[in-house]
């Protein structure tokens, strides 16, 4: 059984103030029907470790350097995401992709890392509206797994979010049919590759997860769950998404 997994990412937004909602949520969900996770940036991590210390809710690291520690200004490993109370780590966003030039290789070496250092990684992919519009959606997001999750990836280790990029932030989502097609196809790729294992690989789906359309998404078949964005920043915006997600 995959267990289903809503994720936050707060991206560069967040004080210290904004922690106080995921006491709220640690407060409200405890029995825990379903993994909750929070990744606030690097600088709220310590201080967000400490409000879901012995709760159902785990916090996160938004992305990691591959190596352990080294001559590398400004960024951070998987080992020190860890040791500031980090469960996973969000690799491969696109928009590190795209800001930063992460390339699939680079995403699989942090996906490496997070494991070295007991994190799940969280693995993001997913196609520009150009691709989806000139037909190349499926290829694009299939050579991105391929290349992105490694080798000995098993069931628990790595989660794999599936980000359409024009969905990010813009209001729009794809078709129900469209998000199903992509899933059925990972979820394909990863049982092709990995056999039972892949199969207990989690797929979510993010890119303008809101309360109102929540409930629909977590009924295809093969979404685990969602990574969120910018409604996953309040209590009252991000909490609707999980009850959801509980009664899927
Ligand atoms: P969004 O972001 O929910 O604000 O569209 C999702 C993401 O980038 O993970």
């Amino acid at each position: 059984m995959r267990r289903k997994l809503a994720a936050g990412n707060w991206k560069m937004n967040g004080t210290i103030e904004s922690l106080e909602m995921i006491g709220t949520l640690a407060a409200t969900y405890k029995d825990g029907d379903c993994d909750i996770l929070i990744c606030p940036p690097a600088t709220l991590l310590s201080a967000a470790a400490t409000w879901v210390r012995n709760t159902a809710v785990a916090v996160g690291g938004q992305t990691c350097h591959s190596a352990e520690s080294g001559a590398h200004t400004g960024d951070v490993s998987a080992e020190m995401l860890r040791a500031a109370g980090a469960d996973y780590v969000i690799v491969g966003h696109s928009e590190r992709r795209a800001a930063h030039g992460e390339t699939s290789e680079m995403v699989k070496a942090q996906a490496e890392a997070a494991d070295r250092a007991a994190l799940t990684a969280i693995i993001c992919l997913g196609e520009s509206l150009e691709q989806r519009e000139s037909g190349e959606a499926l290829a694009v997001i299939r050579e991105q797994l391929k290349a992105s999750v490694p080798d000995d990836a098993a069931g628990a280790s790595v989660v794999v979010a599936y980000e359409p990029i024009w969905a990010i932030g813009t209001g729009k989502i794809p078709t129900m049919d469209e998000i199903a097609e992509v899933h059925t196809q990972l979820r394909a790729d990863l049982e092709g590759r990995f056999g039972p294992e892949g199969g207990q690989i989690r797929l979510l789906y993010g890119g303008s997860v809101k309360p109102d359309n929540a409930a629909a998404i977590f009924a295809i078949p093969d979404v685990d769950g969602a990574l969120v964005g910018g409604a996953s920043l309040t209590f009252d915006d991000f909490s609707p998404i999980v009850t959801a997600l509980n009664h899927s």
